[in-house]
């Protein structure tokens, strides 16, 4: 008698998608809703900056120019997060991976664990639109909650939702100059990752261009149906 092992895995998800497509914004709400925990290596890289390491210090002037960092130092510190305790229930990759190495370097990491990318799921978005989503974005200086001056207020002006701070904050690459050339990044060296992973079988895609509540729900049930 055959007998098929069934692995069960905790799931690893990715987000794909252009600056502005809502990758931040829906890690967060994935967490809420099946208790994943969001690696951003965007955030991660920022942090590094912020507390002046060797690798924020190389970083810095990389990302204020809208370009990619370096594979090695983004490997660096996704390595390291990713060997914290809290990962073991699941991941929602936010911003990772953005080039054919970290893509390849990923699934070396997955399976050296016996794991696998579970879905890379791609946020289709007009890039028009991007420029104004990323433009008018704040954080919560505190929590890092995320906001749109347009598109996700605060109930109460002034006051975070989740933590009641009142310290909002601009990015210093959202400003549109910056947003075009990280387009352009995007669409030279992460773009191709959408193939590879179709070439995988494990490509979902989703359209992002609509309300956040909606999309949450449509996130969800392609999460549902892929960690079942
Ligand atoms: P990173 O921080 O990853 O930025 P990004 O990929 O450019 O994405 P964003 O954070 O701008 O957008 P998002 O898709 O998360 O959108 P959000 O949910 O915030 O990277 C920054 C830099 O770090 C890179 O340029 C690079 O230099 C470096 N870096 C990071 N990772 C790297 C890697 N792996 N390799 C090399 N370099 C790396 O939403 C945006 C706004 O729109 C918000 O205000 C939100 O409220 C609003 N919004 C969201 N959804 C909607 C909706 N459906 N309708 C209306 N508004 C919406």
């Amino acid at each position: 008698m055959i007998v098929t092992e069934v692995m069960t895995q905790p799931a690893v998800l990715i987000l794909l998608g252009p600056p502005g497509a809502g990758k931040g914004t829906q890690a967060r709400m994935l967490e809420e809703d099946f208790g994943l925990v969001q690696l951003s290596t965007g955030d991660l890289l920022r942090a590094a900056v912020a507390a002046g390491t060797e690798a924020g210090r190389q970083a810095k002037a990389v990302m204020e120019a809208g370009e990619l960092v370096s594979d090695s130092i983004v490997l660096a510190i996704l390595r390291d997060r990713m060997a914290q305790a809290d990962v073991a229930g699941g991941i929602i990759l936010d911003g990772f991976p953005r080039t054919a190495g970290q893509a390849t370097a990923l699934d070396s990491l997955l399976s050296d664990a016996g794991q696998r990318v579970t879905a890379a799921i791609c946020l289709e978005v007009d890039d028009e639109a991007m420029v104004g989503r990323v433009s008018g974005r704040t954080t919560c200086a505190q929590c890092g909650e995320g906001y749109h001056d347009e598109f996700k207020r605060p109930a109460t002006a002034g006051t975070c939702d989740k933590c009641g701070g009142h310290d909002f904050k601009r990015r210093a690459d959202d400003n549109a100059e910056t947003v075009r050339e990280r387009l352009k990044a995007y669409h030279a060296q992460t773009a191709p990752l959408i193939a590879y992973y179709d070439g995988k079988g494990v490509l979902e895609r989703i359209d992002a261009m609509g309300a956040i509540a909606d999309i949450r729900r449509a996130l969800g049930a392609i999460v549902t149906r892929v960690s079942a």
